[in-house]
């Protein structure tokens, strides 16, 4: 007998992270990651710079942020778990709800990470096809059976930036099985202006099946410290701590994400250039020929017809020093997503493609 890991983990893909680097000596530019480009908050440097206590645990439940975040949201702390990125979230749902005689469902072109949280668990993967890179709500109610016990769904989804209409999103909830979980993914939230959606959110934290997942990584520019959070209910939130490490967010990202919650300004900045980096990289690409998708976050995929054209824009970026990211792993070869920068470094991309 030799070892042998679980046998469902064979063929499952490791996740690709986008590219930071080409190799070149300069420092590139990055905009593969969806990362913030104006780097974090002031006043995080200064919680990182104070930052004293790394010989201790941090507190294992992330109380003060759980309840900084609960007063802001109007939300019960205790119906808010922190995590090691949302990443962890995910993978912490599926191992609460998901047994290999299980299936859980996401979409087509749905963030990477669903399906690989799925498959780790054994269970089964139902991916819904989607129509002209739109979720297909009615595909997932339609593809639910007695097997089914959790759905993911971005909510904008990464990498399409698509926002399913908040009245196809109340249908689909009404019709949701009473032993499905529905995780809802926001981690891109903060870059939607519409009151209404903010608005459906603090409703749906309050429904039995529903768990909405955050991230400091995006607006907030925390990806390196690691930390996210989810609000849902109290039967979901125990099963996840349950499943959780005790230490599952570092004393720094607690410090780092308080201090970045109490700097509105730099959220709006970010925003605003989010917004204007959208607009002139879309007219930009238009004008040379190229589908850019609508986005409500802070990247745009662009459909560049074939799988050629999608290689050589992706050539042409690294060769000069610009990250952005291919779309083999989402199996759209002939597209790229490209994270919006600062001004400068979108205009770089520009310049370089029109040479
Ligand atoms: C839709 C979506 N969810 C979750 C994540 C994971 O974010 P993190 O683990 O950094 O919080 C990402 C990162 O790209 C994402 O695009």
């Amino acid at each position: 007998m030799t070892i042998r890991a679980n046998n469902w983990l064979d063929g499952i893909p490791a996740y690709i992270p986008g590219k930071h680097s080409a190799g070149h000596a300069t420092p590139p530019i990055i905009l593969s990651s969806n990362e913030n480009p104006l780097g974090c908050s002031p006043l995080v440097q200064q919680a990182l710079a104070n930052f004293q206590n790394a010989h201790r645990y941090p507190d294992p439940s992330a109380m003060q942020l759980r309840h900084e975040l609960g007063r802001i949201h109007n939300i019960n702390p205790e119906n808010i778990i922190c995590t090691n990125g949302s990443d962890e979230l995910l993978q912490l749902l599926a191992r609460a709800f998901l047994s290999p005689n299980d299936s859980g469902v996401c979409s087509e072109y749905g963030f990477l990470m669903y399906p690989i949280a799925i498959k780790l668990t054994g269970a089964q993967l139902v991916k819904i096809p989607e129509i002209d890179y739109k979720t297909n709500l009615p595909g997932f109610t339609n593809a639910m059976n007695t097997r089914t016990k959790l759905a993911y769904l971005a909510y904008p989804n990464n990498p399409t930036g698509y926002l399913p209409p908040i009245y196809d999103m109340d249908q689909f909830i009404k019709s949701l099985p009473a032993h499905v979980v529905l995780v809802l993914d926001c981690a891109y939230s903060e870059f939607v202006a519409d009151p209404h959606y903010h608005q459906k959110l603090s409703e749906w934290a309050h429904h039995p099946q529903i768990i909405i997942a955050r991230t400091f990584s995006k607006i907030y520019g925390l990806a390196s410290l690691r930390i996210g959070w989810a609000v849902g209910a109290p039967t979901i939130i125990q099963a996840l701590h349950k499943v959780r490490g005790p230490f599952n967010t570092s004393a720094v990202a607690q410090a780092a994400a308080l201090a970045a919650l109490a700097d509105r300004e730099f959220l709006i900045e970010s925003y605003n250039l989010a917004k204007q980096g959208i607009e002139y990289l879309t007219n930009e690409l238009t004008a040379m020929q190229y589908h850019v998708l609508p986005s409500q976050a802070n990247f745009i995929l662009v459909d560049c017809g074939t799988e050629e054209r999608a290689n050589a824009f992706l050539e042409k970026c690294t060769a000069n020093n610009i990250m952005i990211r291919g779309m083999q792993p989402y199996n759209l070869p002939h597209c790229v997503r490209i994270s919006v920068g600062t001004m400068a470094e979108n205009t770089a991309l520009i310049n370089i493609m029109k040479s």
